[in-house]
């Protein structure tokens, strides 16, 4: 872990400066933009070769940075993480519906070695330091005839951001690395981190099954022992009870007052103030 200087962190990212970092030859391209669209949808149509490697975006800036549910991901120029992964189908298949939880578990363990932070993660997709949310991961998986095409997965990392740079909507519910800490990092050596450890979570996906995600996603989760609110994708319902437990399957279970436990794919939460986390 090492905080720095702004100076020594002023200047684009180089995909040199990314690819120094890996580990292993599960990436090939990296490419940088200084604008983009959205990351997401540059690596949705890149062409992809069949090498079996992923391929890796990053932007300074992205003027079409979407969240999920259709948000608008709104991160200042130069200073923070916009990432998104292209995995390949045949590496991906069979762990598709895990995407959200690996990049989720990559980027919450690189920025606890990179930063110090206690970051947790708040079901199923956003990183949060104390109560505030720091990063959050969009997946978009195009499936035809039940099989996956394409599989992309975003990374929206707050690192670097000063207060007074986050949008008046946001100011109170967000929060930075530099926030946190009155340190700068260095967005490179985060990058490669995160890929590095979504890399060995994907190839432990294939060995070991979802076991070890899944208890790792556990001793990470902010949810956890709370009170929670999520609306449900794909309904207007909204439940409220104990976030109890998370399923093989990466699922929610909420155990509502009537005693009824409710399993949950997909949704948007909301933690209660002051709950325990178990
Ligand atoms: C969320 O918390 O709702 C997900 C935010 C995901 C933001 C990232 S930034 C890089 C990539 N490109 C996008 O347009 N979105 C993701």
């Amino acid at each position: 872990m090492a905080g720095h200087n702004k100076s020594d962190y002023m200047g684009p990212v180089s995909p040199e400066a990314i690819v120094s970092g890996l580990e292993s030859g599960f990436w090939g391209e990296v490419i940088c933009y200084q604008t983009s669209g959205s990351t997401n949808d540059i690596a949705l149509l890149h062409p992809f070769n069949d090498s079996g490697k992923g391929l890796v975006i990053v932007a300074e800036a992205q003027e079409k940075g979407r969240g999920r549910f259709g948000r608008r991901w709104a991160s200042p120029a130069g200073v923070n993480i916009c990432m998104s992964m292209r995995i390949s189908p045949e590496i991906i298949e069979g762990h598709a519906s895990f995407l959200t939880i690996m990049a989720a578990l990559a980027s919450a363990s690189a920025l606890r070695e990179e930063t110090g932070l206690d970051v947790l993660i708040k079901w199923p997709n956003d990183l949060m330091v104390s109560g505030k949310k720091l990063g959050g991961i969009l997946a978009e998986v195009k499936s035809e005839r039940g099989l996956v095409r394409k599989a992309v997965v975003g990374i929206g990392i707050n690192l670097n951001t000063p207060a007074c740079d986050f949008p008046g909507e946001i100011a109170d519910t967000a929060t930075s690395a530099y926030i946190e800490t009155g340190c700068f990092f260095s967005r490179a050596g985060v990058i490669s981190r995160v890929l590095n450890e979504f890399g060995s979570r994907l190839s432990s996906v294939g060995q070991s099954g979802s076991g070890p995600l899944i208890e790792e996603i556990k001793s990470l989760s902010s949810s956890l022992g709370r009170q929670v609110s999520v609306t449900v994708s794909g309904s207007n319902t909204t439940i409220s009870g104990l976030a109890e437990d998370i399923d093989d399957q990466g699922m929610l279970l909420v155990r509502l007052a009537s005693g009824e436990l409710k399993r949950v794919s997909c949704g948007d939460l909301a933690e209660q103030e002051g709950g325990n986390r178990c």
